[in-house]
């Protein structure tokens, strides 16, 4: 296992860092927006559905919530995401009009696979899945398919999976907005050229590693810690939380900066960080002032921002930097800096950082 490592101390640091390669991987037969990218028969799938229904675990359920906003947005089509245990066992309003998506870093997640069976057995037959495996169980019982080609993912916290399965269904948004016919040329051109970007804007992310060391410095001596976001940040926030309490054991919680007022202000200490991820969009105006209820209740600032945001770092309030912003793709570069943030945070805690305690890469049983 050493040799695999490489120059990296765990399989956490070594697939963030693999992440440019990743995405250009998932990125490498990509050679125009279609939806042939998803299977044969996908054309006709994705021109009869009305709807888009998500099913996930655990991080897959995250770039579930942000897909939700590219297939609004991109695509006009009202879009819903639900955890797959959840979905298996409620009572259900069949729509044979949705296109059922499965995602899934393994293919093999029981609920997942369960919850995919049950819409099935609905008559939602319009299945796809969005995998990393491709001989998985997952693959094999939806009707549509597409592989994420992030490789053999080690660390049982996802990082590169992720990253991929965003990358993937931004390829499903733009597919769908297609055969829709809402999507030019021009602009498909467009979303390609920002994709094909997106390694080597990884790479700047990672850049920032020894900036995101001096914030885990703070990080590890807390207990608790807040995650804010809004709009398609808030579920790179929920992910952000996600990583911290799988690998240092902090408790994380992540809300919508709008809902600060209705119940976690009342948590905000200096004991209690509060990440907010505030990228240069239309809602950052919101969020500053959701940042200044938490710095005039004592609670320190960490800005996760771009160029020309106007946060300069100050007492109780420490700003990193992306270069640029990245438009809808965004979440995902935001996400590679809050993974290193939790790796470096575990680092300096000490924990067994690949296999955290009590968790499993692949959850195949209920
Ligand atoms: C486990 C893993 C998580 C993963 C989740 C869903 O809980 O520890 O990292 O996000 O399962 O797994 P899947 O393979 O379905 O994406």
């Amino acid at each position: 296992a050493a040799a695999e490592l490489g120059p990296y101390r765990h399989f956490m640091q070594k697939e963030i860092f693999e992440q440019p390669r990743a995405v250009a991987d998932t990125l490498e037969d990509v050679n125009g927006i279609m939806p042939e990218l998803f299977g044969d028969g996908a054309y006709r799938a994705f021109r009869e559905v009305k709807s888009v229904l998500i099913l996930a675990c655990g991080g897959s359920y995250h770039a579930g919530l942000t897909a939700k906003s590219w297939i609004e947005q991109l695509a006009g089509l009202p879009a819903t995401v639900e955890i797959a245990s959840e979905f298996r066992y409620r009572h259900i309003l069949p729509d044979p009009d949705t296109l059922v998506v499965a995602v899934s870093q393994s293919g093999e997640t029981a609920d997942t696979l369960g919850a995919l069976e049950r819409a099935m057995e609905l008559g939602m037959t319009r299945t796809l899945a969005i995998c990393n495996v491709a001989s998985s169980q997952l693959m094999r019982r939806a009707a549509l398919g597409f592989v994420t080609r992030a490789g053999v993912e080690v660390c049982v916290a996802s990082t590169k999976a992720f990253t991929t399965q965003l990358v993937a269904l931004y390829l499903l948004a733009l597919a769908l907005a297609e055969t829709r016919g809402q999507l030019g040329e021009e602009e498909a051109a467009a979303h390609l050229t920002a994709l094909r970007h997106l390694p080597l804007a990884i790479q700047g992310v990672l850049a920032l590693e020894p900036q995101l060391i001096a914030w885990s410095e703070d990080f590890a001596r807390k207990e608790h810690a807040l995650f804010l976001g809004r709009g398609m940040h808030f579920p790179v926030a929920m992910e952000g939380a996600l990583k911290l309490k799988e690998i240092t054991y902090i408790h994380a919680e992540a809300y919508p900066a709008g809902e600060l007022k209705h119940g976690p202000l009342a948590l905000v200490s200096e004991d209690m960080p509060v990440v907010t991820v505030a990228p240069r969009d239309a809602l950052l105006d919101k969020l500053r002032s959701n940042m200044q209820e938490v710095g005039a209740r004592g609670g320190q600032l960490y800005v996760l921002t771009e160029a020309d945001t106007g946060f300069s770092s100050t007492e109780g309030l420490s700003v990193i930097r992306l270069a640029e912003h990245y438009g809808l793709l965004s979440p995902i570069l935001h996400t590679v800096a809050l993974q290193l943030l939790a790796y470096h945070t575990a680092l300096a805690r000490g924990t067994d950082i690949d296999k955290p305690r009590n968790l499993a890469k692949s959850v195949t049983v209920e």
